[in-house]
């Protein structure tokens, strides 16, 4: 056959055809957004680290849940910051707990919302590590005696799924256990399985306040540097009872998302972080990129990675 018989250009100059052999969707039913509620009535609170993210009172929340509901965005994932934090982080464990108040609401106004909890301490303590601490180090074994406690708060006030992210080991067997003790069997664990000790999660901490009053994370969360170890993270919580695996942060990891993918068969979401975001409405601000093509840029490749769903802050700016 003589040269251009194959031309691949044919399948992309006519746009007819370039969009109905689109072999990657990002439908909004992939998304979740993330959202941070406080407590008080009316509060909107701009975070400034993340133009766009508010903190928000429960009755807010309501209204920006249904937004996204009603966009086609059904699913949230939800951080707290308590009126009082302490040395245990009681809030997070509390039926009357922020977070458990929000579900309740949440799924009173809008039932087929799917709504996720994020489980973890930082934002409940007030040395804003992710469990009790002991001598300055994090106390595993002791934190998986709350964390039991929480995720049978967050079961009990509703949540349809509930998401460790501490990298405290044995968290999702813990959770697993006290769940089906309690008579919660089909209440789903998406477990932050593989996540790493990243810098890009600088912008949330101010979010959520939760940044470590001293330390770092780097006892429990994983070093950048390793894809081996995220495969064993992701068989243990697998083993452990974990519905769903995560990967987090999502950009600087997407060959973790496809190696989890390939090798596990198993649902995954991957955490698009604030750092993420951050960098992209700050040079969106400065006019340097094309915001709108920029997120369905990232948000395309996540999902050709091999992440089923993605947590993602640009959920609202993407149905625009
Ligand atoms: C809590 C938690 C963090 C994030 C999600 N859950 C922060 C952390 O580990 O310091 C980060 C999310 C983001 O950056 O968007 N452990």
């Amino acid at each position: 056959m003589p040269f251009p018989a194959t031309r691949l250009r044919r399948l992309r100059i006519n746009p007819l055809v370039r969009e109905r052999l689109e072999e990657t969707e990002v439908s909004p039913a992939r998304l979740i957004a993330p959202l941070f509620v406080r407590p008080g009535r009316k509060e909107r609170r701009p975070v400034a680290s993340m133009p766009g993210q508010y903190q928000l009172s429960i009755d807010r929340l309501i209204n920006e849940a249904g937004q996204l509901y009603s966009k086609g965005v059904a699913s949230v994932l939800l951080f707290g910051i308590p009126l009082r934090k302490d040395p245990r982080g009681s809030d997070a464990y509390i039926s009357n707990g922020i977070v458990q108040q929000a579900v309740r609401a949440l799924k009173k106004s809008l039932p087929k919302l799917m709504v996720i909890t994020d489980l973890c301490f930082c934002e409940y303590t007030d040395h804003g590590h992710c469990g009790i601490l002991k001598g300055g180090e994090l106390d595993n074994d002791a934190t998986l005696k709350i964390l039991a406690k929480a995720a049978v708060a967050q079961a009990k006030a509703g949540a349809d799924i509930i998401a460790p992210s501490g990298m405290i080991d044995g968290m999702v067997r813990t959770i697993r256990a006290a769940l089906d003790r309690a008579g919660f069997k089909n209440t789903l664990i998406m477990s932050y399985a593989a996540k790493y000790a990243s810098a890009f999660y600088g912008p949330f901490r101010a979010a959520a306040e939760s940044a470590p009053r001293s330390g770092d994370r780097t006892s429990y969360q994983m070093n950048p540097a390793n894809a081996e170890e995220a495969l064993r993270e992701v068989a243990l919580d697998i083993q452990e009872g974990a519905d769903i695996v995560m990967v987090k942060p999502a950009l600087a990891y997407l060959d973790i998302i496809r190696r989890v993918k390939e090798k596990f068969h198993v649902p995954v979401a991957a955490y698009n972080v604030s750092g993420e975001y951050a960098m992209v409405k700050a040079a969106a601000q400065n006019g340097w990129i094309d915001e709108a093509r920029i997120i369905r840029e990232i948000l395309l490749s996540i999902r050709r990675a091999g992440a089923d769903w993605i947590i993602t802050y640009h959920a609202r700016d993407y149905l625009r």
